[in-house]
């Protein structure tokens, strides 16, 4: 799997999440997205069920696949009996079709080459019931931040029950491949002052929007509307965001 330390980043993936990105309100889009579809809904790369587990909660028929049984387990203990798979969401098959495919918060960035960008939002394109969408998001790339080193720096400190936890990241760019290979160290304190620490670190693909673009269309989808928010704000210059919306061409 992508991460090297992945019980590290299993381990505080929800509490890292709900304080780092839980607030862009990207669940609440993704449950109403689901809501309009009616379902199924096929979510890849669902990870710990950050945005699965609100959807069924919801009531909507969800099936989520995963290529980290450690994301997979902690899901489960969640939401015990949830329909999710362990599998390469480049040729994994659900054996079904689907009113909704998501692929919420970039696992997309874990697949590096061109061609395998092509596998798997054609997997995605071959889930896809004849009125079905696939939405997914990826930030909006910001040149000068992606493309330098940055070294150590505190991300965020939060409070875990009686500790206290601090994530640091690094990064550094290969500007050629699009790629950052990210370091992400944790620090968890105790009531007693006792520091115990953690480390993952995994390569992340950037991409552009008209790569994107020319990627959906290889692989026979067509672009229905591209936001810059999860507010549904059109996409421009200053967007956090590039959520795009995609049906079958
Ligand atoms: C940033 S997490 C996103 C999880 C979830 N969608 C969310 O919004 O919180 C990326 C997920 O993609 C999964 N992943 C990465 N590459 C994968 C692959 N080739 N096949 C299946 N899952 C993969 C990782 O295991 C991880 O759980």
């Amino acid at each position: 799997m992508p991460y090297e330390g992945e019980s590290a980043i299993t381990r505080f993936y929800d509490g890292d999440y709900a304080h780092f990105r839980t607030p862009s309100g990207d669940v609440a889009f993704y449950v109403e997205e689901a809501l309009r579809s009616g379902g199924p809904v096929l979510e890849f790369g669902c990870g710990t069920g950050r945005v699965l587990v609100p959807t069924a909660e919801r009531g909507v028929e969800i099936t989520g696949v995963d290529g980290s049984e450690a994301m997979l387990r902690r899901l489960r203990e969640k939401l015990p009996g949830a329909d999710v798979r362990l599998g390469d969401m480049r040729d994994f098959d659900a054996g079904r079709k689907f009113a909704l495919v998501t692929i919420p918060f970039r696992p997309i960035a874990h697949v590096l080459d061109a061609e395998d960008h092509v596998r798997l939002f054609a997997n995605m394109r071959r889930h896809l019931a004849p009125e079905g969408r696939l939405v997914f998001d990826f930030f909006h790339p910001k040149l000068a931040f992606l493309t330098a080193p940055r070294p150590e720096k505190l991300d965020f400190e939060r409070i875990e029950g009686e500790r206290r936890v601090r994530r640091y990241s690094s990064t550094f760019p290969h500007v050629s491949r699009q790629v950052n290979d990210i370091t992400l160290r944790w620090e968890v304190e105790d009531a007693r002052g006792g520091i115990e620490g953690a480390e993952s670190r995994f390569p992340m693909r950037w991409f552009y929007r008209f790569e994107l673009e020319h990627v959906l269309a290889r692989a026979g989808l067509a672009v229905e509307a591209l936001h810059g928010n999860f507010d549904r704000s059109a996409f421009g210059d200053d967007s956090p965001e590039m959520i795009f919306v995609s049906r079958g061409a």
